[in-house]
């Protein structure tokens, strides 16, 4: 682990790591920034598989000398990380079929996020981010959430004993999450408004009754999403992709994985920098717009799409979303609904699954496949952020509701009598 100072991506101010603030004066959250990192290769992150302590297990903190400092009697693990990397290219598809051949693309690998402890990519924020809290003697935590967030930062908050407070926008947040929420144990308000109102509302009233807040606006959050990026690499052998495919929200994740990604070249782990792609969906889509004026200006938009976790319309990682994107040469995309819920059914046909703002990644593979802008001989990684398992109404209604939308992979259940041979002819026309 790393000694770190606080720097504002926005206006360059610095503040000494032992400041408690998360954003600069100037309003923008802060970036965590090292001085001088110790030598680490790769052969010190290889050589730790096999370790048993709970943060030798984590796929968060084996590598944490590209974390900030944080002292091991505070460090708060489940342990989280350690998701699958499953090679779906229409090359080669180790038995997942159909994704490659969906996306046109040959090599393709799918970093399964829904395979964290809580069933998302935030659990390695909130692993870092909860561990700070505990080292800061924090007695209460918040967050507002679309619903992943709240439930990992909810499962965290229980395991180390603190209070926690979630705000959710109310009637928009998928059942499994809420459903953790709930059973985790956190203070759950379900704000009449929409997730940007909560989070504007958190945001307010953990600063006046010194709350400490997890959102991905706290740096902590995004150094610990940077290991999204190390375990995806190390699973490769270090060998660099040629583009890293990433749903866009709230903008934490793809700053953090951007982060990573030219942090770990700077160290010498990788021999290049892999292009971002951030998707987002058509209906909340202000990052999408910004990046076709030239990111000129920052935008808003009044959100809605089916991908609930990624419902935002005032995405709060804004400057540094723009950072990473320039820095990996990377671009933006949208996708409708319609083309997220086909992807999503591909991916959950292979066997694998995720949760529809997941399958944003892969729509926006095969969009920027259809476009020329992805070649199919790249190797391409498209990140699923969340378990199938999370949104069981999206996933039902796709299979079961009929409106009217071409839903090629939809499977209806059949209802039967109480009838062996009905039962037995029925089956033998599937064979
Ligand atoms: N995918 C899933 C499954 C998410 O839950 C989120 C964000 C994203 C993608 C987008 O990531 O916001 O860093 O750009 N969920 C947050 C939440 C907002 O509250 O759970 P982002």
């Amino acid at each position: 682990m790393t000694t770190y100072t606080f720097e504002c991506p926005g206006c360059g101010r610095r503040y000494p790591g032992t400041d408690t603030r998360n954003r600069c004066e100037c309003g923008e959250p802060l970036d965590i920034i090292y001085g001088k990192q110790p030598h680490v290769g790769r052969e010190t992150f290889d050589g730790r598989f096999g370790g048993r302590s709970a943060v030798e297990r984590s796929g968060v903190w084996r590598y944490r000398e590209m974390l900030p400092a944080i002292s091991e009697a505070s460090i708060v693990t489940r342990p989280e990380g350690n998701t699958g990397l499953y090679m779906v290219g229409a090359g080669e598809h180790g038995g997942f079929s159909g994704v490659g051949e969906y996306c046109a693309v040959e090599w393709l690998g799918l970093k399964h996020e829904g395979e964290n402890p809580t069933g998302s990519f935030k659990d390695r924020g909130m692993t870092v981010g909860v561990s700070r809290a505990v080292e800061m003697e924090s007695v209460a935590v918040a967050c507002a959430s679309t619903g992943n967030t709240s439930a990992s930062l909810a499962s965290y908050a229980a395991q180390a004993g603190i209070t926690c407070f979630v705000f959710i926008p109310e009637g928009n947040v998928a059942l499994g999450k809420l459903a953790q929420t709930l059973a985790y144990g956190a203070i759950t308000l379900q704000v009449r408004g929409d997730f940007d109102r909560a989070m504007a509302l958190v945001q307010q009233v953990s600063a006046e009754i010194g709350v400490y807040l997890l959102n991905s606006v706290n740096p902590f959050r995004i150094e610990g999403q940077k290991t999204i990026a190390y375990e995806m690499l190390q699973q490769l052998g270090w060998d660099a992709p040629d583009w890293v495919i990433v749903p866009a929200g709230n903008l934490g994740n793809i700053s953090a994985i951007g982060k990573a990604l030219v942090e770990a070249h700077a160290a010498g782990l990788t021999g290049k920098v892999p292009r971002l792609a951030a998707v987002q969906a058509a209906g909340a889509n202000p990052f999408y717009q910004g990046y076709a004026k030239g990111f000129t200006q920052r935008l808003e938009v009044a959100a809605d799409t089916v991908a609930t976790a990624i419902k935002i319309g005032a995405p709060v990682s804004w400057t540094r979303a723009v950072r990473s994107v320039r820095e990996t040469n990377g671009v933006v995309s949208q996708v409708t609904d319609q083309e997220i819920m086909e992807a999503k059914a591909v991916v959950d046909r292979a066997g694998i699954g995720c949760e529809p703002a997941s399958a944003a990644s892969v729509a926006g593979l095969r969009k920027l496949r259809e476009e020329g802008t992805i070649g199919a001989n790249e190797r391409v990684v498209c990140v699923l952020t969340g378990n199938l398992m999370k949104d069981p109404e999206a996933t039902v209604a796709y299979h079961m509701d009929d409106t009217g939308e071409v839903k090629s992979l939809a499977n209806r259940p059949e209802v039967v009598d109480d009838e062996p041979d009905e039962i037995r002819e029925m089956l033998a026309s599937y064979l």
